[in-house]
């Protein structure tokens, strides 16, 4: 295999710039069970796809006026516009989470980022198939603008509140557990036809960890290359807590600052401790 170059032809990696930037919500939008907030990052720099911020609300971010505020909360780029606007994707599963999605305009984002490594280009000409599950979709959203070529867009949701998150992908194939909208089964379904059509292929997947070792395993037997976008709790988001460890064939890696992204081959398996939801 040939070292392939990241998904947006710049460098390695972009890096966030020291401190915390205040941005401005500039819209809010509900897509069934998911909230995209975009928020203004004028001085910010342009994220690769796969990056990720480390987000808070600039205000009531936390339980009382003299408790300690939240840890800022891990989130992947969604969609990163030309004039410094940033979006994210968002599903309430707890307090931060929660208190991202009431914000609006006229509210402020704290952040830090971009952080971590991101996608890279597929490797020897292969086409790129892109696999998302529930709120995993997100970064795949930034990597198809950010892939030149046509790309394959195949998403997996749990029942048709979430299937709404596909409106963001014109044009991608749908899998719902429930059979509310698609194909009914997994959307690993969906990636064995497509892989099977055409073998040629760099996989991009990004989902909870039981969905990415379906495809990690799915392109190991066919010998398919893939680049998975993993998730572990992360505190620091930049290298100093060790929260994010994960093992890997040559040890463990900080899944922020060696990751989020890493080859499917670097896993013996992607089920990841304490990572997913
Ligand atoms: C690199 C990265 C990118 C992410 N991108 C997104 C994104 O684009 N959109 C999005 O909505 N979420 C994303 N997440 C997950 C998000 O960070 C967590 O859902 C969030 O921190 C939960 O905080 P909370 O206070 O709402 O819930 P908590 O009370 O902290 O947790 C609620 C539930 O989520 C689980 N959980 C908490 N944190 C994580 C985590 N980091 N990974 C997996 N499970 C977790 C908990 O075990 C619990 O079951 C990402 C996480 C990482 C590490
Ligand atoms: S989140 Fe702190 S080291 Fe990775």
């Amino acid at each position: 295999m040939t070292a392939s170059s990241p998904a947006t032809g710049a460098a390695d990696r972009v890096r966030a710039p020291f401190g915390v930037r205040t941005a401005p919500v500039t819209a809010r939008d509900v897509h069934g069970a998911y909230t995209v907030l975009a928020c203004a990052d004028p001085t910010g720099p342009r994220p690769c796809a796969g990056q990720f911020y480390m987000l808070a609300a600039a205000a009531r971010w936390g339980a009382g006026e003299d408790e300690r505020p939240y840890l800022p909360r891990a989130l992947s780029v969604l969609r990163a516009p030309e004039g410094g606007e940033l979006r994210f994707l968002i599903e309430d599963v707890g307090p931060g989470t929660e208190r991202l999605c009431e914000l609006g305009p006229g509210d402020a984002l704290s952040l830090v980022g971009p952080l971590g490594v991101g996608f890279r280009e597929p490797r020897d000409g292969r086409r790129a198939v892109l696999a998302g599950g529930g709120v995993g979709i997100a970064p795949l959203a930034i990597l198809s603008d950010q892939l030149r070529a046509h790309t394959t867009v195949l998403l997996g949701f749990r029942d048709g509140a979430h299937a709404a998150g596909a409106e963001l992908f014109p044009g991608a194939r749908v899998a719902t557990d429930d059979g509310a909208a698609g194909h009914r089964g997994p959307v690993t379904d969906l990636l064995a036809q497509e892989l099977d059509a055409d073998p040629l292929a760099e996989v991009y997947a990004c989902g909870p960890p039981p969905m990415l070792e379906a495809v990690r395993a799915l392109c190991e037997l066919r010998g398919v290359p893939a680049q998975l976008a993993l998730e572990s709790g992360m505190a620091c988001g930049f290298g100093a807590c060790f929260g994010c460890v994960v093992p890997t064939r040559d040890g463990y890696v900080r899944l922020c600052v060696d990751g989020p992204v890493l080859d499917a081959g670097r896993l013996q398996t992607a089920l990841v401790p304490g990572a997913g939801h």
